[in-house]
């Protein structure tokens, strides 16, 4: 039999690996497991975008968590550049709504409203304050929203820092190492079988992705295939994210923007399409019609898991006692990551506390 862990966590994205770190920050002996490579799906394909405003309205229950996990960040990139020596490209020069139209103008504006009352950042910039700060996008502008405060970081090193730093604090990882069934004993679960062994844990916890329902069936997951292109430019042409309609280009560092992103409902495979690239080409010349200048750099795909009931799945499993599940974050992985790690590290060491009481009042 091997070893007993504080905690198994299934799955090597952002979601499991911001996990691995906050248990680890709290002690605990944690393994994490990976099919694939570290990152290698969702969480290395997104755009790291850190859009609590721009992709959450005021009235959204998400949105609280959303702006508390956003406001994470800064202290976070610290915090993991100091355990793992890596810079998690945080950019913090806002996200930029662009209005074309008057009725886009109206709504945008409302929005602002909306979020100012709510107590958080948003101004409304004409078009000639918006060509000041960004004298790339497309004259054709009529306005945008200005949220200053949503940022952006890259995905794939965010992942990895995650990692790294869990295992600076004493956690192990397992890459190419399926799961295939949880232990159970009663309604309890006790670690999980991979292809080669068992692994025993006091507790489990499932971030799969997309993929979690292969483990769970009671998760109804629904695959949403996103393409994304990137170019790189002889000189920087955008300081902030720009976003209108579908379609976002995010400046990332060495004069690389990414453009992003088509979405796909019900769709597993991870090719991408010609008419993907063409939707993303076209869009990204009309926010920025100097892009055709550009230098072509690569393409790819990503399965965003969204749960059919809408918002991510983050506590112990309704019928499974030691068994948690953090999955279905959709378009927002990257974003809720750190308040993620955060809850169900709080929630296992409130469990512990709680039955460490009870034991001490028998
Ligand atoms: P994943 O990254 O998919 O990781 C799950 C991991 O679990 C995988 O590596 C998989 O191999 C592993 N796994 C599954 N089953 C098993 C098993 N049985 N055994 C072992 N390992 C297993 N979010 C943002 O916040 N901002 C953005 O700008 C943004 N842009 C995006 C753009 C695109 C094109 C896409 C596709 C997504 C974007 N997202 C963004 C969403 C974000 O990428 C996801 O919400 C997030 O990555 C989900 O993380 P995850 O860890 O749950 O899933
Ligand atoms: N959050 C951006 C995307 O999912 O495309």
């Amino acid at each position: 039999m091997s070893s007993i862990y504080d905690a198994v966590i299934v799955g090597g994205g952002v979601i499991g690996c911001s996990i691995a770190y906050h248990l680890a920050k709290q002690n605990k002996k944690v393994i994490l497991l990976e099919k694939g490579s570290v990152a290698g799906k969702a969480s290395g394909a997104a755009a790291g975008m850190l859009g609590a405003q721009m992709e959450f309205t005021c009235n959204d229950p998400l949105y609280p968590l959303a702006i508390k996990s956003r406001d994470l960040f800064q202290t976070l990139s610290e915090e993991l550049y100091r355990l793992s020596g890596i810079d998690i490209e945080l950019i913090e020069e806002g996200i930029y709504q662009l209005a074309f139209t008057e009725d886009e103008a109206v709504l945008h504006q409302r929005r602002g409203e909306q979020d100012q009352q709510s107590g958080e950042d948003a101004y409304w910039l004409t078009a000639s304050e918006l060509f000041e700060r960004e004298p790339a996008i497309s004259k054709k502008a009529q306005g945008a929203l200005y949220l200053p405060r949503d940022g952006q970081v890259s995905p794939k090193k965010l992942t990895e820092a995650f990692l790294k730093s869990a295992i600076a604090l004493g956690a192990e990882v397992r890459e190419y190492s399926e799961v295939v069934s949880f232990i159970r004993h009663d309604n309890c679960v006790r670690g999980v079988h991979t292809k080669r062994d068992a692994i025993f844990a006091r507790n489990t916890i499932l971030a799969g992705g997309v993929w979690s329902s292969e483990l769970d069936p009671t998760l109804e997951m629904v695959p949403v295939k996103g393409e994304c292109l990137s170019f790189t430019t002889n000189r920087p042409i955008l300081k902030g994210t720009v976003k209108y309609k579908n379609c976002y280009l995010v400046p990332k560092k060495g004069n690389r923007i990414i453009v992003g992103a088509t979405s796909i409902p019900d769709r597993f495979d991870e090719n991408v399409s010609f008419r993907g690239l063409f939707q993303l080409m076209e869009m990204a010349k009309e926010i920025v019609p100097g892009v055709v200048d550009d230098q072509f750099e690569k393409a790819w795909t990503g399965i965003r898991p969204q749960l059919r009931k809408g918002e991510p799945y983050i506590g112990e499993h309704k019928e499974y006692e030691q068994l948690f599940i953090a999955a279905g974050h959709y378009r927002n992985g990257i974003l809720l990551s750190p308040i993620t790690g955060i809850m169900v590290a709080e929630e296992i060491m409130q469990k512990e506390r709680q039955a460490f009481a009870n034991e001490a009042s028998n």
